[in-house]
C-alpha cells in the first residue's frame, strides 16, 4: 500500500480509481480514503490466446496463479484443454480454471461458460481421485447456460451443413447450439433453473420443439434418435444435485472480491482468432474468445483488468477448418506437429502447423489491449536452419498489413516471409533470457518488434519449470511469481 499525495481521482461509489504520476491506474475503497489515499495496483490480470487456441494458455495461467487469489474462467465450455505438466504428472483441464492445482486459490467459473454438467463433474472427480482438493475451492455460476444431449445432436449435423461448403471442425460439444439457444432465449436453459419447480416442465416443453426440428434433418442416412425428455430430467437432475455445492452467483462474489482488492486472473478458452465478432468467421467459436470477452463473460468490468498478457506460440497452428495463412502443409508442418506434439487435447485431431503470423497475432493483440507477450514452445523451433515469420499478406497482388475482415480474402491470402537464422541448440534446459542462443533472442526481440509488445515470458518446455522470465525494466509486470508450493506436486 501507498500513501497518494496529489494523484487524480475518478469515481464517488465504495471504490476510487486513482491515476498515478506516471499514470498507471491504482484502487483504493472508500473506507481507506481517510485524509492520505491508501491505495494498491488495480487487481485483474488477464492470459489470452492470441493465435487459433492451445497456445499453452493453460502452462501459463498455473504458473502466475502463484501471485493471485481467483482465477476466473468466464467463456466457451468443454471445447477447451488446457494442459498443465509439473512433477512428470500431466494435467488436462476443460472447464475448471487451472489454478485448481494450487493451494488456497478460488475457482470460478462465470456465466459466460455453458456448462455440460457430466463434462464438468467428469472433471472434479478425475481431479480428486489424483489428490487435487475442488470442494470449498470451486465456484460456478447459476447463470451458465446448460449444454444438453439436443445441442450435442444439433452440433454435429450443423457442423456437416455449413453454407459455402468447408466444415468447421467443431469438437462437437454442442458449444454453438448452446450459445445459440442463449441469444435465442426462448430454448435455453441456465444453471440456476435446474435447481426449481419448474424444471421438468421446461424439459419437456423443448423436448417436444427439438425432437420436430431434429426430425426435419433427418437424411436418407438416418439422423439422431429422438430425446427423451424423462430421461434428460432424471439425468440432469442428478447432475443438478452433484452440483449443488458448488453453484452461486458468481457476478456477486467476483464483484466483492475487486472491490476488497483481491487479485484476479482471467482464464481465456480458445484463442483471439476463433473470436466469434472479430475471428476468421465463420470458422471461429461461439463466444467473445479475445480479450474483448473478458468483462461479459466474467461480469467483473473492464476497469478492474490493468494487465494483458498476449499468449502465442512461436509457430502457428489450427484444428478444424477455416484458413491458416503460413499453413505448411508439407514437411516443415510434419515436424513441428511431431516436435510440439500437435494433436488436439480434446479431440486428438492431429493440429495443423505452420510458420508464425505476425499480421494476425499483431491484429489480435490490438484487439486485446495486449500489454506484453509470453511466447510459448520456442522449443519446438531448435534445429531449423531459417525460420519464417509472415510480415504481410498479398492478396491478388496487393500488399496488405491489415488482417482482412473477410474470410474470402484471407483465404486468398499469400504469406510474404522474413527470414531469421535458426538455432542448432536444444532449449529445454534453459531458464535465463541471457543464456538463449543469439538467434533465438533475436527471433523473440523480432516477434516484440512486430507485435509492438514486449515478450515477458518464454516457455521452452511443457513443464512449470521450463519457463523464462524476462525482466527488461525492473518493473513487477515482467517478475517471476514468488515461489509457493503447489497443492498437487
Ligand atoms: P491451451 O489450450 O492454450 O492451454 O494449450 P494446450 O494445453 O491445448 O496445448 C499446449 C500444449 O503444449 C500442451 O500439450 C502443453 O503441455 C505443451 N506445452 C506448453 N508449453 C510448452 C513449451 O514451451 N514447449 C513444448 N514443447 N510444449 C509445451
Ligand atoms: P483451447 O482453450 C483450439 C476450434 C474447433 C473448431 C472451432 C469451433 O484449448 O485453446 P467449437 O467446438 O468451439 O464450436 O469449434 O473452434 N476450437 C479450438 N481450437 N483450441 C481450443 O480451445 C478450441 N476450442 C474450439 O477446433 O475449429
Ligand atoms: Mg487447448
Amino acid at each position: 500500500m501507498v500513501a497518494c499525495r496529489g494523484a487524480e481521482i475518478h469515481g464517488l461509489t465504495g471504490f476510487f480509481a486513482v491515476l498515478d504520476s506516471v499514470g498507471r491506474s491504482h484502487v483504493c475503497s472508500l473506507r481507506d480514503f481517510t485524509g492520505s489515499v491508501r491505495i494498491s495496483p488495480v487487481p485483474g490480470t488477464c492470459v489470452i490466446g492470441l493465435q487459433w487456441g492451445d497456445e499453452a494458455k493453460g502452462k501459463l495461467v498455473d504458473i502466475l496463479t502463484e501471485n493471485h487469489e481467483i482465477v476466473v474462467r468466464y467463456a466457451g465450455g468443454s471445447n477447451a484443454g488446457h494442459t498443465v505438466v509439473s512433477g512428470g504428472q500431466t494435467w488436462k483441464l476443460s472447464l475448471i480454471p487451472s489454478g485448481i492445482l494450487r493451494d488456497g486459490v478460488a475457482c470460478v467459473v462465470t456465466g459466460g461458460v455453458v456448462l455440460d454438467p457430466a463434462s464438468v463433474i467428469g472433471e472434479i472427480d478425475g481431479l480428486e481421485s489424483r489428490g487435487v482438493t475442488v470442494a470449498g475451492k470451486l465456484r460456478i455460476s447459476d447463470r451458465a447456460h446448460v449444454v444438453f444431449p439436443w445441442h450435442v445432436a444439433e452440433d454435429r449435423l450443423l457442423n456437416a451443413s455449413v453454407a459455402g461448403g468447408e466444415a468447421i471442425g467443431t469438437t462437437g460439444r454442442g458449444i454453438g447450439p448452446c450459445y445459440r439457444d442463449k441469444v435465442g432465449r426462448a430454448l435455453a436453459i441456465r444453471l440456476g433453473d435446474l435447481y426449481r419447480a419448474d424444471f421438468r416442465s421446461k424439459v419437456e416443453h423443448i423436448v417436444g420443439i427439438k425432437n420436430r426440428m431434429l426430425a426435419a434433418w433427418q437424411t436418407a442416412d438416418g439422423g439422431p434418435e429422438p430425446l427423451d425428455a424423462a430421461d434428460i430430467h432424471a439425468r440432469y437432475a442428478a447432475h443438478a444435485e452433484r452440483l449443488r455445492p458448488f453453484v452461486t452467483d458468481t457476478t456477486a462474489f467476483l464483484l466483492d472480491a475487486v472491490e476488497a482488492g483481491s487479485k484476479l486472473l482471467f482464464e481465456g478458452a480458445q484463442g483471439a482468432m476463433l473470436d466469434i465478432d472479430h475471428g476468421t468467421f465463420p470458422y471461429v467459436t461461439s463466444s467473445n474468445s479475445s480479450g474483448l470477452g473478458v468483462s461479459s463473460g466474467s461480469g467483473v468490468p473492464g476497469r478492474w483488468v490493468n494487465r494483458v498478457i498476449g499468449v502465442v506460440k512461436a509457430y502457428s497452428t489450427r484444428v478444424g477448418g477455416g484458413p491458416l495463412p503460413t499453413e505448411q502443409d508439407n514437411a516443415t508442418g510434419q515436424r513441428l506437429r511431431d516436435r510440439g506434439n500437435e494433436y488436439g487435447t480434446v479431440t486428438r485431431r492431429p493440429r495443423r502447423c505452420g510458420w508464425f503470423d505476425a499480421v494476425a497475432t499483431r491484429y489480435t493483440a490490438r484487439l486485446s489491449g495486449v500489454d506484453e507477450l509470453a511466447v510459448m514452445l520456442l522449443d519446438v523451433l531448435g534445429g531449423f536452419d531459417a525460420i519464417n515469420i509472415c510480415t504481410a499478406y498479398e492478396i491478388d497482388g496487393r500488399r496488405v498489413t491489415q488482417f482482412p475482415s473477410h474470410v474470402d480474402d484471407l483465404k486468398r491470402a499469400v504469406p510474404v516471409y522474413e527470414t531469421l537464422p535458426g538455432w542448432p541448440d536444444e532449449l529445454t534446459t534453459v531458464r535465463d533470457y541471457a543464456a538463449l542462443p543469439a538467434n533465438a533472442r533475436r527471433y523473440l526481440d523480432r516477434i516484440g518488434e512486430l507485435l509492438g509488445r514486449p515478450v515477458s515470458i518464454v516457455s521452452v518446455g511443457p513443464d512449470r519449470d521450463q519457463t523464462i522470465f524476462i525482466d527488461r525494466t525492473g518493473s513487477a509486470p515482467c517478475a517471476k511469481p514468488k515461489s509457493r508450493t503447489p497443492a498437487t506436486t
